[in-house]
């Protein structure tokens, strides 16, 4: 893996609401070189002035034709897909969450990326008769199939913390959720920002399986780690 500040790095799904923990902690963080932020829309950021962030828009349809935005990356960051997908019509869902994710990450892989990291979910099992948990199931057995050098998949419960837009399954789950935050404070639910942390601190880590699997309690062990700048 390249030496710090020689790090560069992809993020995919960068407006959303994990998407935007790792913006704001990768601006924090100076062993980062070129941090290129791929979207299907131009969008104002809150790091527009920091002139190691890029934005590449995209068409994830045809992402084959984009390996300029993965080149020269190590490593990648997907935060793509999105809790609303679940009030999505099945076919769209799949392809967000399966089809442009996979197609992504070959291109990703043959581009040169060595380590590609992926937010899930918990519930995630490609044996369920529920599309979601279905897809992010298959999705991360794809995933594996890849074969990259390093594939850390994160699989955290609900995920707290702000969102631009307010959506009416977020605010809900987030109400249902607060209790068991209070009580059980790692095991059902883990912040955007914690998940950021840990997956940034995955692509430091100087020992990582080929393949590592953060459940959310994980997620904020690894968090956890962080060294000060
Ligand atoms: N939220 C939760 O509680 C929760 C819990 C467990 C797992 N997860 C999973 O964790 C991941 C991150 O969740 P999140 O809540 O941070 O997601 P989010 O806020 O809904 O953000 C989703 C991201 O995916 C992008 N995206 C969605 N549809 C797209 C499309 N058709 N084409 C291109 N880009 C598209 C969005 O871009 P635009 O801004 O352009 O729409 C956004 O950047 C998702 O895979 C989600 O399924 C979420």
């Amino acid at each position: 893996m390249a030496n710090a500040a020689t790090r560069n790095v992809f993020v995919m799904g960068f407006t959303g609401k994990t998407g935007k923990a790792v913006v704001d902690t990768l601006a924090k963080d100076t062993d980062f070189g070129r941090i290129k932020l791929l979207g299907r829309r131009q969008v104002e950021t809150s790091v527009k002035e920091d002139s190691r962030f890029e934005q590449y828009v995209v068409n994830y349809d045809k992402i084959e034709d984009h390996t300029d935005a993965f080149s020269g990356c190590e490593a990648g960051i997907c935060c793509m897909g999105g809790s609303g997908g679940r009030s999505m019509p099945d076919d769209q869902y799949i392809k967000i969450n399966l089809d442009y994710v996979i197609n992504s990450a070959k291109v990703a892989k043959a581009a040169g990326c060595r380590h590609f990291l992926m937010v899930s979910a918990t519930d995630s099992d490609k044996k369920s008769r529920v599309t979601y948990r279905r897809t992010k199931g298959i999705m991360e057995e794809q995933l594996q199939e890849l074969g990259f050098e390093r594939l850390t998949i994160v699989k955290p419960g609900y995920i707290s913390g702000p969102r631009e837009t307010t959506r009416f399954l977020d605010v809900a789950t987030g109400v249902v959720f607060f209790p068991l935050i209070k009580l059980f404070p790692t095991k059902y639910s883990v912040p955007a920002a914690s998940i950021a942390l840990a997956m940034i601190n995955c692509i430091k880590m100087a020992e990582h399986p080929s393949v590592k699997i953060l459940e959310n309690k994980d997620i904020h062990t690894v968090a956890k780690e962080t060294k000060e700048p």
